[in-house]
């Protein structure tokens, strides 16, 4: 099943010249996990709007082409349909709580679906569970990291049951150990609960081991989708789009240059090494072409 269709889909927001998508075309699969790559600009955000409906239908401006989502035009729903479907987190942490416990937070969507209220404490438990929150249930969310905001408005979500999950650079506003542990509660939810995702980043250190597929996205178009290990094979023509690219693209990148080779190409630490290992120092460390 589809989760998400954008055919030839432009958007340009009101007021403004430019098309902030052009021709974007766009299927992520049920219990795909998509990472959506761009630099500053480049429509990822508008990718996530569109993803729950948000554009065209709250926020203004031309809209062209279409957009379904598990397999249903999101012309003719409603944003409140779409918002039981897909569950949408923001870049700042701070933006989207506002009950005044990390309880009645991961609460409040469940109770305004009409949820029985024994199972909306069994999502409440499930949802802080999953997300390394468990026990701050009485927690004032403003008492909490960044890091932990963004896990309990990730459990908000979750605790909505949702079909998709949309991640507009939630780690942006993080330290290293947020966005640590941030990145363990998305491949838990990939790993374990095969959610379809899509996460937009500017950089994809932390998804590229545990994406299916990354888009690449410049100035409103996307440039390339596909497998990490095909779409990040590239240093250059990453930065060239603004896009840091992974250090261990780069490791590959450089081994390649100097073994006259393209046949590497690492998505973990542990392939790296393993690979240098056998290839290399297996070969009495020297690096020959
Ligand atoms: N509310 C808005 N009004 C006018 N232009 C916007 C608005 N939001 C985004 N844009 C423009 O749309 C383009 C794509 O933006 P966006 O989807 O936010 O990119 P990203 O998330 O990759 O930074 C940019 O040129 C941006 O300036
Ligand atoms: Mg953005």
């Amino acid at each position: 099943m589809k989760a998400l269709e954008l055919k030839d889909v432009r958007f340009k927001y009101r007021g403004s010249d430019n098309w902030a998508l052009d021709s974007v075309s766009l299927v992520v699969e049920k219990g795909e996990f998509i990472t959506v790559l761009g630099c500053n600009g480049s429509g990822k955000s508008t990718i996530c709007l569109l993803a729950n409906g948000l554009v065209p239908h709250a926020i203004q401006g031309d809209f062209e082409g279409s957009v379904e989502i598990f397999e249903k035009p999101v012309m003719g729903r409603t944003v409140a349909e779409i918002a039981t479907k897909v569950g949408i987190v923001f870049q700042e942490p701070e933006s989207q709580l506002f009950c005044m416990s990390v309880e009645e937070e991961v609460a409040f969507g469940p109770e305004n679906l009409a949820v029985p209220r024994h199972e909306i404490r069994e999502r409440v438990e499930w949802a802080l569970e999953l997300v390394g929150m468990k026990g701050y249930n009485d927690r004032s969310p403003f008492s909490l990291s960044g890091g932990q905001k963004q896990r309990v408005a990730i459990a908000a979500s979750l605790s909505m049951h949702p079909d998709m999950l949309v991640l507009d650079e939630p780690a942006y506003a993080l330290d290293p150990i947020g966005r640590h542990d941030l990145y363990s509660v998305l491949r838990e939810l990939k790993g374990k609960h095969g959610m379809t995702v899509i996460l937009a980043e500017r950089d994809a250190e932390e998804a590229a081991a545990f994406s299916d597929r990354i888009v690449i996205m410049n100035k409103g178009k996307v440039v390339d989708v596909g497998p990490p290990r095909d779409t990040l094979r590239n240093p250059d023509k990453l930065k060239r789009m603004g896009i840091q690219p992974p250090q261990l693209s780069e490791v590959a990148s450089l081994l390649n240059a100097r073994l006259s080779t393209s046949k590497y190409s690492f998505l973990t630490v542990d392939e790296a090494e393993s690979t240098i290992t056998r290839e290399i120092i297996g070969r009495g460390g020297v690096v020959r072409k």
